[in-house]
């Protein structure tokens, strides 16, 4: 009995490392928030709906499974490239005012992770 004891407490320690691991490199939900309502984004955006610009749920599930979408994303955050508004108009699309491209990084982490 002893030993089955013991056996079960390194499994549940092993369990608290697996989930503990992706919990710390997973986004700053609340710097990625503030970064987010410096630049104004909410006013084309939000998280569930649809504004000007598609809702950040629709555009995680998207990017779902694409490597490449935070260098996608990065990219349209920080070159201004051309936004097709619901209306169809087009213009550039914002570009970030980040001090430091981590915080965008992390920004866009966030958003992926809807
Ligand atoms: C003036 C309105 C407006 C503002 C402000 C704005 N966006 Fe957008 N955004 C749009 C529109 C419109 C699109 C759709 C672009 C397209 O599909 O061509 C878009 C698309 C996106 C996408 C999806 C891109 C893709 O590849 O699917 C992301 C992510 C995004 N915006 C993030 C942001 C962030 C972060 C900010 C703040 C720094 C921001 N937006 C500010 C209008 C805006």
């Amino acid at each position: 009995m002893r030993s089955h004891a013991s056996v079960s407490i390194a499994a549940a320690v092993a369990a608290c490392f697996v989930i503990l691991a992706p919990a710390a490199q997973a986004a700053d939900a609340d710097a990625a928030q503030a970064l987010a309502r410096q630049n104004n984004c909410f006013r084309c955006h939000s998280v569930e709906k649809a504004k000007d610009g598609p809702a950040w749920k629709d555009v995680a599930a998207k990017y779902k499974g694409k490597p490449e979408a935070p260098a996608r994303l990065f990219t349209h955050l920080t070159t201004g490239e051309k936004a097709k508004f619901a209306d169809g108009h087009e213009e550039e699309h914002k570009i970030i005012k980040s001090p430091d491209p981590a915080k965008t990084k992390n920004l866009i982490d966030w958003i992926l992770s809807l």
